[in-house]
């Protein structure tokens, strides 16, 4: 037995090595056949002697039976996107920033890679194993799909140190992006339109929906792949830089996208190689948006640290939309959910950037007016990353005569109400609250993935609830009954009984996507988890006046309007209670564990040496404590950098604690790894 133990071993070893080098070094030294034998060879010895199967042998990429559904996994550090721009000036702008934070001119050294358009992933590797893989999901808590990436052949299932290399760390959290190549795309999509299944929009919603499958043998038949970009955790000597990181990921065994990251000294050498990708755009095999710029020293980036959303030390430099041509058939009008009605032209099919496109939008009346587009015209259209393609402009030499101009309607095309334009707005709306297409609308922002997330609420099933008269507010949705749903047509009791299940599992949720879901006017995700954080509780925010709404950073009087006016309203106030009664709920999100300074209030005086004030201030509030201007009554600490002003002599009268430099440095260092 253990002669068998030890063959099967040795030809593991030998899989995986050969898996790396035609995976991720791209460079075979066997056949095809070759490797085909070894790894019959395994497949029967294994077959032969079951118990001696172990979860990250090669064989065992498609062994899982189907799930019910995804576990949670908790990203134990987040996982944060990217801030954009958009331009040179963003990059530079970027770069000038950086310094100031740092508080220090030395030119700073940038890594630059192009931005794959697919979807984040952790993979989590234990003792060298990979034992969870998870989708980005809210960043901080995503889905469990470990036997689905177990079928991307480029993710190694164990990591493989090449001699020399440095040791394989017992905890790694690698992140990545999983894509699926354009060819591929084109390819899937052929075959389900022969069997008269739904194509995929674009290669990132086919990656997607292939991650996103509860029986892995489905998403083993798919196409997918994957590039390393980052860590989370990981055990063991850290590395200088980025750039380093890579390169070791790669000989771990990782797939990386080596080849097109570039160090680049300076922020105009930045600028030139995203332009150069940009120009490379379309001859890569895959979709890219944009490219990263991330700062190279990783001494560096923990010392920037994290914005709420996004790392301090990264830039995604977002590509120009891709554009192409195409007749307009027909012109109609869509009704959002708050009413709002916009022209849509509906276009011969065509193909912007990989992606088939078959409507754009017009945007309103007052912006088809000004770009004179009529029924029949042959126009630019253009599409950018994941925003709804639109009409550029139209190609007016293509003219024939027979163009039709198209006059928005004065009543909703939906329930036949009045429209009208609020002073000072283009915008045409419905104003019937039971208007069904704004009521359709509004039920899928509220199912939306970044909202109540339930799964299986589409379109059509969604129509079949507005017209039955089942559904008159999304609060019904909790009031829906087995022999409701089976009264539909095409519902069978499983399919009814999924649909249940993912709504009563919706009701516990977070506050902020509670309050996405709601759809108040110009709160988005990012606005709601920014109320959600700043106010803790529904009563407090319905409670707040635009001034307290205003005292958040990123909200104008725009958005504290908004707000106000929607928790005024007395039939929004009744719907809010429903929805509670039905059962939605969320926790407080936990206190944030650094609590070291709590309330704790620093004053600064003088020049630091080692840091710039704005990032001692970051590093403070980050433990939870405070900044002041000016020593008084509340100052717990007071740090004297180079030169200090009148403010020790006041600190000392009052008998305030002085910190050195040094000595400031030390408690910082102290607290963050006291975690
Ligand atoms: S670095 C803190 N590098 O873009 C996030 N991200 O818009 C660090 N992405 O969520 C991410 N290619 O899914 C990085 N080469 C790349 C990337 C990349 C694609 C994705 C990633 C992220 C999103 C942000």
């Amino acid at each position: 037995m253990e002669e068998v133990r030890e063959k099967i071993e040795t030809l593991r070893e030998l899989i995986r090595y050969h898996n790396h080098r035609y995976y991720v070094l791209d460079d075979p030294e066997i056949s095809d056949a070759e490797y085909d034998r070894l790894f019959q060879e395994l497949a029967a010895l294994e077959k032969a002697h079951p118990h001696l199967i172990t979860p990250d042998s090669p064989t065992q990429r498609v062994g899982a039976e189907p799930q019910e559904t995804f576990s949670e996994v908790v990203h134990h550090l987040p996982m944060l996107s990217l801030e954009n721009g958009f331009n040179e000036g963003a990059v530079l702008d970027f770069d000038a920033r950086l310094k100031r934070f740092l508080g220090d001119e030395s030119p700073i050294e940038y890594a630059v890679e192009p931005k794959i358009d697919g979807l984040a992933v952790e993979l989590v590797y234990e003792g060298g194993a990979l034992s969870v893989a998870s989708t980005r999901g809210d960043g901080r808590v995503g889905e469990n799909i470990t036997p689905n990436i177990k079928t991307i052949l480029t993710v190694p299932l164990r990591l493989t140190p090449l001699s020399g290399g440095p040791p394989v760390p017992d905890l790694l959290e690698v992140r990545g992006e999983v894509y699926m190549e354009i060819d591929d795309f084109h390819r899937l999509n052929r075959i389900r339109e022969e069997r008269g299944l739904p194509a995929f929009a674009n290669p990132r919603n086919a990656a997607a929906g292939s991650l996103r499958q509860l029986d892995a043998r489905v998403t083993a038949k798919r196409p997918l792949n994957i590039f390393c970009y980052g860590i989370g955790r990981m055990s063991g000597d850290g590395f200088e830089t980025y750039v380093q990181l890579i390169h070791t990921l790669q000989a771990w065994g990782l797939r990386v996208n080596r080849p097109h990251i570039r160090v680049c000294p300076s922020p105009e050498e930045v600028v030139r190689y995203c332009k150069e990708l940009e120009e490379r755009r379309s001859g890569f095999p895959y979709e890219i948006d944009g490219a990263v710029i991330k700062v190279n020293r990783l001494a560096l980036q923990a010392r920037l640290g994290n914005k709420s959303r996004s790392p301090r030390w990264a830039l995604a430099f977002k590509f120009q939309p891709v554009q192409a041509s195409s007749v307009i058939r027909k012109i109609d009008v869509q009704v959002g959910r708050t009413g709002a009605l916009t022209p849509v032209a509906h276009l011969e099919p065509v193909e912007v950037g990989g992606v088939l496109v078959k409507r754009a939008t017009l945007h309103n009346q007052e912006e088809m007016e000004r770009k004179d587009v009529r029924e029949g015209d042959t126009v630019l259209v253009q599409r950018a990353g994941d925003v709804i393609p639109e009409v550029v402009k139209v190609i007016t030499s293509r003219r024939t005569g027979r163009e039709k101009r198209f006059r928005m309607p004065d009543r909703c095309p939906a329930c036949g109400a009045a429209v009208s334009r609020k002073e000072g707005e283009v915008v045409l709306r419905c104003r019937n609250r039971d208007c069904p297409a704004q009521l359709h609308a509004s039920l899928r922002h509220f199912a939306g993935k970044g909202a109540m997330d339930i799964d299986g609420l589409g379109e059509k099933l969604v129509a079949q609830l507005i017209e039955t008269g089942l559904v008159r507010e999304a609060a019904d949705l909790y009031h829906l009954r087995m022999e409701d749903l089976l009264k539909l047509e095409r519902m069978a009791e499983k399919s009814a009984a999924k649909l249940l299940r993912a709504i009563e599992e919706s009701k516990k949720t977070t506050l902020a996507r509670f309050l996405y879901a709601l759809g108040i006017r110009h709160v988005g995700e990012h606005v709601a988890s920014l109320l959600a954080e700043r106010f803790g509780d529904l009563e407090a925010l319905s409670a707040a006046t635009e001034e307290e709404l205003m005292d958040i950073p990123e909200v104008g009087p725009q958005i504290a309007e908004s707000v106000v006016s929607f928790f005024s309203d007395e039939d929004n106030r009744r719907h809010l209670q429903r929805l509670l009664d039905a059962g939605i709920s969320w926790e407080r999100p936990a206190p944030p564990e650094r609590t070291a300074l709590r309330d704790k209030t620093f004053v600064f005086t003088g020049t630091l040496q080692g840091m710039s004030r704005t990032e001692a201030k970051e590093r403070i509030t980050a433990l939870g404590g405070r900044v002041s201007s000016s020593v008084g009554g509340k100052t717990d600490y007071l740090v004297v950098g180079q030169d200090p002003g009148s403010k020790l002599q006041k600190a000392r009268a009052r008998g305030v604690t002085i910190l050195s430099e040094e000595e400031f440095s030390a408690m910082l260092e102290g607290e963050s790894h006291g975690e």
